[in-house]
């Protein structure tokens, strides 16, 4: 979000996230130190606690108040599947829920792989509901079959509570024999559960089969950078095999994984919105429904 943070835990483990950024003059407090559950600044030595307030200024002594306006910024934050959650927003009596998929059973373990995409999330994002790539991007993996033709796809709006919002679709690409693509309209909803969902703000997730899913979480650098954090579930749980089999989900998912940054990374402008002179096809419904919300979201009026 163009903004440089910094995280840390005190003694007692509580994490605390804030502006890098002293307000005393503007050194970035990542270069400080922690010093008896402070962070101290590397400048002139000013130290804050956890909740932003600076605590103790020592040119001005032990025994002086520091003055209140020396605050750095703090961040509503909440730790939860393996993830830290950050409020972008401004601050609330009461929370919502952290997105998450409660369709992910506890008893699934799970490893975690890191990249950079030099691009912003929201491109990373779309990628992950664009159904029309798969045959060209992925031509030699989950691609395979020169399934070119795309049916709908289907997509469905979910929410679940005040500002949850939730995409599901099916995917039903067919080899192309002459014969028309069905509209989104025609088609029908599979007894299945959906192949793909997104969450706002950013966490997807592919049910492979009941015992494999794969989860990516989209975490915004800025506006030409982001982090993409993928997650291979799975209920293989002796030890030994579970890293093997970690180990093999996560391969398959970063060769997959390159095969779309390649192509994404290229796309102009860096940040989609509706409206960015795109000549969108049939296919791309899912997309201009993630663009509908997240516009939506931005301007506060879904
Ligand atoms: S800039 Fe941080 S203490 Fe002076
Ligand atoms: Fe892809």
């Amino acid at each position: 979000m163009n903004e440089k943070i910094i995280a840390w835990r005190n003694s007692m483990g509580i994490l605390s996230i804030m502006a890098d950024r002293c307000p005393h003059r503007g050194v970035a407090l990542s270069s400080g130190k922690l010093s008896s559950d402070r962070i101290q600044c590397p400048f002139h030595g000013f130290q804050y606690a956890s909740y932003g307030s600076c605590v103790l200024v020592p040119a001005n002594g032990k025994s002086s108040e520091p003055p209140k306006a020396l605050h750095v910024k703090t961040y509503p934050v909440r730790e939860a599947n393996g993830f830290v959650y950050i409020w972008w927003g401004e601050a609330r009596h009461e929370y919502p829920p952290v997105p998450w998929f409660e369709s992910i059973p506890d008893t699934m373990v799970y490893s975690t792989l890191r990249d950079h995409w030099a691009t912003h999330y929201s491109r990373a994002i779309e990628n992950q509901l664009d159904v029309m790539h798969l045959p060209f991007v992925h031509y030699n993996t989950i691609g395979r079959g020169n399934r070119t033709l795309v049916n709908g796809p289907l997509a469905t709006e979910e929410s679940h509570w005040v500002g949850d919002h939730l995409i599901n679709l099916w995917v039903a690409n067919e080899i192309d024999d002459g014969q028309k693509p069905k509209k989104p309209s025609e088609m029908t909803k599979p007894d299945r559960h959906p192949f793909l969902q997104f969450r706002f703000g950013n966490i997807w997730q592919n049910w492979i089969s009941d015992n494999i899913r794969i989860v990516v979480a989209f975490a915004p650098i800025d506006n030409e950078n982001m982090l993409m954090y993928l997650r291979f579930y799975h209920t293989m749980r002796f030890p030994g095999l579970r890293q093997i089999v970690g180990w093999f989900g996560s391969l398959s998912n970063l060769v997959i994984e390159r095969q779309d940054r390649r192509v994404v990374i290229t796309q102009r402008p860096y940040r989609s919105d509706l409206n960015i002179g795109e000549i969108l096809a049939q296919g791309d419904g899912p997309i201009v429904l993630y663009r509908r919300i997240r516009k939506g979201l931005i301007d506060g009026k879904v």
